[in-house]
């Protein structure tokens, strides 16, 4: 399949089945803004949830915070993103399309009119989303929607050390919506501008060399593979690690690595891996005259930890997941989800709609697995139709509930993978369904 077809088609089955619609749509859209639909809020909750269990809820040396969206601009200033956070802008002389310089060649005809009338100088245009505070709109209320997770983790430092009695090392985890002002947002949720993030920011000792950065840096490189390849179930062999070249490091690391997958339009950034070093507590501390120090429990000596940041996007993850486990086969179109990532891990349908004692005992069943699993519900179309659909979303199992139900208390089970529909009596359903939700 030609890789533009399979991002095309994944587009429109998330549309089709409501993983993913575009945003603001009955006013003609909303270029870029997207709108995650019934399964594909199920989708990313999961992606969410697994990602929360593991790495803050899974470890000792781990907690979590949710914080602001706005912070006070004094917060930007001091992490150099109202300086630093600009990416170059140029424009076509023809059509005044805006480009980031970086991702074309300024020498070729603009890919929006097709003409060589040449680009603008390029000019740095800073990404940060403005807004003002209160009614005003005055240069004194300015301030911005966070650009990335991660600020809130240093400014809450203190807090956190005082709160929860952790000592270094130790990582402040955060999920939530993060906003940039792209010059080029695209390819579906890959680039918007708004978007979430599952951030760490993990505390070390002030290393003495770099070997004792790099110890930390190499478990969380680790710990990112394998959340690809066990928790998404991602091949490794789709993911590439790209060690950004030093004149390429973003204004606060001393070393990145970018997790990349091989999206359909190319290999691109997934994930990134950073040393921050001691940066933005150096800087928040300045700024704030406040003393962020950390104070050894046992030499009671006085130090600014350094930073390992592993960072992730929840909507490439989604997006990453979907490409990943899209499925075609001469009569249908399924995704092979891992169950633990699936919108609903069972659904239960009555085999006729009109038989009222199939909809009771379909009912009865699904009412009792709705209280282990994310179960669904279908009684539309033919139990082919209702097969289809559940497969496009990532369903694992279907059970038909028909007249041999009524007879000897069994049901069908369909895999979504095999196709398979062995007979499972009602009492056996649930370990049955464990063991194969666990076994996928
Ligand atoms: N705190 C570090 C930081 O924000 P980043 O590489 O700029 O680093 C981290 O962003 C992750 O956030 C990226 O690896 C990507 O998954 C996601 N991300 C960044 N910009 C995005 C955008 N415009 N749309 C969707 N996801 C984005």
């Amino acid at each position: 399949m030609n890789n533009n077809d399979l991002m095309d088609k994944i587009v429109s089955l998330c549309k089709r089945r409501g993983f993913i619609f575009p945003g603001s749509e009955i006013y003609g859209g909303f270029a870029n803004s997207w709108d995650y639909g019934p399964v594909g809020v199920e989708l990313k909750n999961n992606i969410k949830q697994l990602w929360w269990k593991r790495f803050v809820q899974g470890r000792d040396d781990m907690v979590g915070i949710d914080a602001a969206l706005i912070m006070k601009p004094a917060v930007w200033e001091a992490s150099g993103h109202l300086k630093n956070f600009s990416d170059p802008l140029v424009e076509c002389k023809n059509c005044h399309t805006r480009f980031r310089a970086d991702q074309i060649d300024t020498t070729k005809p603009c890919a929006s009119c097709d003409k060589s009338a040449g680009f603008t100088e390029a000019k740095m245009f800073n990404l940060m989303f403005k807004t003002f505070i209160g009614p005003a709109e005055e240069q004194a209320n300015i301030a911005y929607f966070r650009p990335e997770t991660a600020q809130a983790m240093f400014v809450d430092f203190k807090n956190v050390l005082d709160t929860s009695r952790k000592t270094v090392p130790f990582g402040i985890g955060q999920i939530g919506k993060a906003f940039r002002n792209e010059i080029t947002p695209g390819n579906f949720i890959f680039r918007t501008r708004e978007f979430e993030q599952m951030e760490i920011e993990y505390f070390i000792p002030v290393p003495k060399e770099d070997a004792e950065w790099n110890k930390y840096f190499e478990m969380w490189r680790e710990n990112m593979l394998s959340w690809i390849n066990k928790d998404l179930g991602i091949d490794l062999t789709h993911v590439h690690e790209l060690e950004v070249p030093k004149d390429e490091l973003a204004h606060y690391s001393k070393r990145t690595i970018d997790f990349e997958y091989h999206f359909p339009f190319g290999v691109s950034e997934l994930y990134g891996l950073a040393y921050r070093t001691d940066f933005d507590l150096k800087n928040h501390q300045e700024k704030s005259g406040q003393d962020l120090r950390y104070t050894d429990p046992y030499t009671s000596e006085k130090y600014l930890p350094h930073v390992i940041e592993p960072t992730w996007g929840v909507d490439r993850t989604v997006l990453a997941v979907l490409c990943e486990h899209y499925r075609e086969e001469e009569d249908r179109v399924y995704l092979a989800l891992p169950p633990r990532l699936a919108p609903y891990k069972v659904a239960v349908f009555p085999l006729l709609k009109n038989k009222p004692e199939l909809v009771a005992k379909a009912r009865e069943i699904y009412d009792q697995l709705k209280e282990h699993f994310s179960t669904a519900w279908d009684d539309r179309g033919n139990v082919g139709k209702r097969y289809y659909s559940q497969d496009e979303i990532g369903t694992p199992f279907g059970i038909t509930v028909d007249f041999q139900t009524l007879e000897d208390g069994s049901v069908t089970v369909r895999s979504r993978d095999t196709k398979e529909q062995p007979r499972v009596k009602i009492d056996d359903l649930q370990s049955y369904l464990q063991k194969n939700i666990n076994s996928l």
